[in-house]
């Protein structure tokens, strides 16, 4: 087993499989990302992902990723139904995003979680040479840095978490809280989106294990554990260069007229999940139409919702919700050839989703909660000319980062609705001001600049971080 350096651990691998011409099953880096971000180390660093490949069964042998070796961990579909889709997903995911849907608590999935971290920590013990640097990625693996730093007590371990970390009222509900802490706090760098995230954890160390605890260090075990906010970002120069391509500004023309030519664009980008405020925005929006605010020729909304973890309940009752209430507007509101939602339940490439941002006159970003909202900053990225609107929910990460957006309680429904209008109306200085800022912002606090704070804070040697040039 050839060892590596640097190792990244994550319950996803960073590739997609696609069908090749002749049929054959090929695998490709998937895009944008962690991967992207740390695509200057992992090329010039002995490197290796450990994750899992998204099907049941044995691991399939994959091909090294642009000098990356993948190193995949199997998971059986009680696995992926206990640990992926029962407490990864029907468990912490609800209850990290402010209980907007109900968490459900069950030993037999405790009991798969404990077994696949185990599973993860083992991988990742494997293939790190002595002295690496493991850095173990979001909530499915939250077990995975105690796990392994007591089968390798020579690396150096990071965690970090992209989703939001809840307050001790929520957090306090899990039946194995003490566990998950210990878990995290096997790390020697515990890294969160927000600074009130780092708070969060301080105090639920200090609560739940009585340890000494700061929003900067936590006393555990004889060790200190350095806790703080580095918030995620995407790679704004490759997003920019693909809005800036030709055929990518032909096919957002080409998607204006498709859509009949209206004066105005609204865009929401979204996987299908209850946290992202689908609902709330639907609902909005044909308020908007029915009071006579918004006229369905003169502006259309395009909802994109990819399917996403569809075999869980939640996931399933929300689609069919979607799906009436979209059919509910169309039906009321729009005419033949000219819907007032165009609703798409399918995945984009990044050119595709490149072209849809560079037509959307208003993008919707209205999360009940999130941990960052990366679609905001692809937005952001791919607006070359400065122009558009982006209408930001509070409760995503990246609110945080753009008080420039038109920021907006989704849980207000008419605040909602005036924060629409506000922005469907605004003038073109107003929105030109804004999105120069917010991209001044983002040039700077790019992925690189993100891997970069986070990999000097864990390797404070620095050589990590040194390769990662501007
Ligand atoms: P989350 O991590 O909860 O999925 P983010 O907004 O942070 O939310 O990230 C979503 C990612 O998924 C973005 O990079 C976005 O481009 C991508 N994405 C969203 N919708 C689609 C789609 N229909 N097809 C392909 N990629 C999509
Ligand atoms: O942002 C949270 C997250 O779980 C990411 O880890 C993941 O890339 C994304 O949402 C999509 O989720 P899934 O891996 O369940 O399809």
């Amino acid at each position: 087993m050839r060892q590596s350096s640097l190792v990244v651990v994550a319950n996803r691998l960073p590739v997609d499989d696609s069908v090749a011409p002749d049929g054959a099953c090929e695998w490709r880096r998937s895009p944008g990302g962690l991967v992207g971000a740390l695509h200057p180390i992992l090329q010039h660093t002995p490197a290796t992902w450990v994750g899992w490949a998204g099907d049941a069964g044995p691991a399939p042998t994959l091909p090294d990723i642009d000098g990356v070796r993948m190193h995949t961990v199997a998971l059986s579909a009680e696995d992926i139904r206990d640990h992926y889709e029962g407490f990864a997903n029907a468990t912490l995911w609800p209850l990290y995003h402010d209980s907007v849907e109900h968490p459900s608590f069950h030993r037999r999935w405790w009991e798969a979680y404990h077994r696949v971290n185990q599973r993860f920590a083992a991988a990742a013990a494997e293939a790190a040479e002595p002295g690496a640097l493991v850095w173990v990625q979001d909530y499915h693996l939250q077990l995975v840095p105690g796990m392994l730093r007591a089968l390798r007590p020579d690396l150096l371990i990071g965690f970090f978490l992209h989703v939001p970390f809840p307050p001790p009222e929520l957090f306090m509900q899990l039946p194995r809280r003490a566990e998950l802490l210990l878990g995290m706090l096997g790390a020697d760098l515990v890294g969160f989106q927000r600074v009130q995230a780092a708070h969060n954890f301080a105090q639920l160390a200090a609560k739940v294990l009585k340890v000494p605890a700061t929003d900067r260090r936590i006393a555990v075990e004889g060790r200190v554990v350095r806790i703080g906010a580095f918030p995620v970002s995407i790679d704004m120069a490759e997003m920019e260069a693909l809005a800036s391509r030709p055929s990518v500004a032909a096919r957002a023309r080409q998607l204006r007229t498709d859509l009949g030519d209206p004066r105005r664009v609204v865009l929401s980008v979204d996987r299908m999940d209850y946290t992202k405020g689908i609902e709330h925005r639907l609902k909005a929006y044909s308020e908007l139409i029915e009071g006579g605010h918004i006229k369905v020729h003169d502006t259309v909304l395009v909802q994109v919702a990819v399917p996403s973890r569809e075999r869980v309940a939640q996931y399933q009752i929300l689609r069919d919700r979607v799906e009436r209430e979209v059919g509910r507007i169309n039906g009321e509101f729009g005419r033949v050839g000219e819907p007032a939602i165009h609703y798409l339940n399918q995945p984009f490439d990044r050119a595709e989703l490149a072209a849809l941002y560079r037509v959307a006159d208003i993008m919707a970003v209205t999360p009940l909660r999130d941990g960052m909202n990366l679609v905001a900053k692809e937005y952001i990225a791919a607006r070359v000319d400065d122009t558009g609107a982006l209408v930001l929910s509070e409760f995503a990460g990246a609110a945080a980062e753009f008080p420039q957006a038109y920021l907006v309680n989704p849980h207000d429904l008419d605040g909602l609705k005036l924060t629409l209008l506000h922005a469907l109306d605004a003038s073109p200085e107003d929105v030109t001001d804004r999105m120069r800022g917010m991209r001044a912002h983002l040039r700077v606090h790019d992925i690189r600049a993100w891997a970069r704070a986070y990999l000097t804070a864990l390797d404070r040697t620095g050589t990590l971080a040194a390769r990662l040039a501007p």
